[in-house]
């Protein structure tokens, strides 16, 4: 097996850093989320997206899942602005893209357009309920949505060390050199605990390696900070896995909290950073009850595996099993509730804000350590 093909063909490489912005003086400004996504397609994760899409790659995506072209494409990457800066745009004029004062981008505006807002949140999010963080934010971003190709100018600070931010570049570099033929991708927004581990080894027991590929951009305000679950994953790399056979790496995107759409959009991404193969397990990128606990693997069944490009490996509710006395899953386990350890992440959060461990059979207590560690120092900052 050969590393897949960027999605779409090519990798997009839409970085610039000495481009000459004189002329240009008009400017829109952008928000954490456009100006993540704007790195991500500068740097090719988006590939093939070249910019915020326009109005009839935004209906189709929304519809059908596709770009207009056909390629799979599950979630709309859009730029919002106002009423205001929207009468103030014009079509082939170029605005830089301004986020604090820093200019990250530029760009060429194409088009401009009103989305509607209930359509791409029922179809995008299966909800219009505000309680979704997802489509809190939908809302509020709106109303105009303004397209053009992008470049990006400056790459923004991901706020962790620089030895876990590769780009597709350098990611599909780095496995040909470790000669890793496969490797699957895993998705996280949590520390990584027991039931995370055991689905992760149980993949690389069929690969060559595992890229643990923890998203850093916007969570909701009571996941646990990207910081603190950066140092667990390094505690437990180090105590728990084969170096050789593994590799860290941020994905620096915002979490949409799509459940199945998100979760092939996730994996697109990990395809254009070179993986194999894509973990989707029990509610993956899910909130509250708005997804059915394996909806993010059936609408994998909407695509081939040719237009998709990446494996996905589908993994049951996984927990420890006091009975079995090792980790299982629903597929694997035949004893009752009451031999599980199951925790809600709420409840784990709760524990170790109360400095309480939770079980070793739930998670590493290297793991545990770092993240009472971390939440005692956020609450004294
Ligand atoms: S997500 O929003 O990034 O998907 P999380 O970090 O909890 O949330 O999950 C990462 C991946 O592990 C997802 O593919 C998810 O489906 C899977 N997963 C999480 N917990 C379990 C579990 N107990 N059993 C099986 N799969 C799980």
């Amino acid at each position: 097996m050969a590393l897949p093909k960027p999605h779409g063909g090519k990798l997009i490489q839409n970085y610039n850093p000495n481009y000459d912005l004189t002329g240009i003086e008009k400017e829109i400004l952008i928000d954490a989320i456009a100006l993540s996504d704007l790195e991500l397609i500068g740097v090719g994760l988006f590939s093939p997206l070249t910019g915020f899409i326009g109005k009839a790659d935004y209906e189709s995506v929304v519809e059908k899942m596709r770009l207009a072209d056909g390629t799979v494409w599950s979630i709309p990457v859009t730029l919002p602005v106002s009423v205001e800066k929207a009468n103030e745009l014009a079509a082939g004029e170029k605005f830089k893209l301004v986020h604090e004062d820093e200019i990250y981008g530029v760009i060429d505006v194409s088009e401009w357009y009103e989305p509607d807002l209930g359509k791409e949140a029922r179809e995008v999010y299966k909800t219009e309920e505000l309680a979704h963080p997802g489509v809190k934010r939908l809302f509020e971003r709106g109303p105009v949505y303004v397209a053009g190709e992008v470049t990006l100018i400056k790459k923004p600070s991901k706020g962790v060390a620089e030895d876990v931010w590769f780009e597709p570049k350098d990611t599909r570099a780095l496995f040909e050199e470790k000669g890793w033929k496969t490797v699957v991708g895993f998705q996280t927004r949590n520390p990584v605990h027991r039931a995370h581990e055991y689905i992760q080894k149980a993949a690389l027991e069929t690969v060559d390696g595992l890229f643990l590929n923890p998203l850093v951009g916007e969570t909701k305000s009571d996941d646990i900070p990207a910081d603190v679950r950066l140092r667990s994953y390094r505690v437990l790399l180090e105590n728990y896995y084969p170096k050789e056979r593994t590799q860290l790496a941020v994905y620096p995107a915002a979490m949409r909290y799509a459940g199945p759409r998100e979760a092939i959009f996730h994996a697109i991404a990990r395809k254009n950073f070179g993986c194999t193969h894509f973990i989707v397990g029990r509610d993956h990128a899910g909130v509250g009850n708005y997804y059915g606990t394996y909806d993010a693997q059936h609408i994998f069944s909407n695509f081939t595996e040719e237009e998709l490009g990446i494996k996905p490996l589908f993994f049951e509710h996984s927990f420890y099993c006091n009975k079995c006395e090792g980790m299982a899953s629903d597929k694997t386990c035949p004893h009752s509730k009451e031999d599980r350890v199951i925790l809600s992440g709420t409840k784990v959060r709760e524990m170790l804000r109360n400095g309480e461990l939770p079980p070793s059979t739930f998670s590493r207590k290297e793991v545990v350590e770092v993240l009472i560690e971390g939440m005692r120092e956020k609450e004294t900052v």
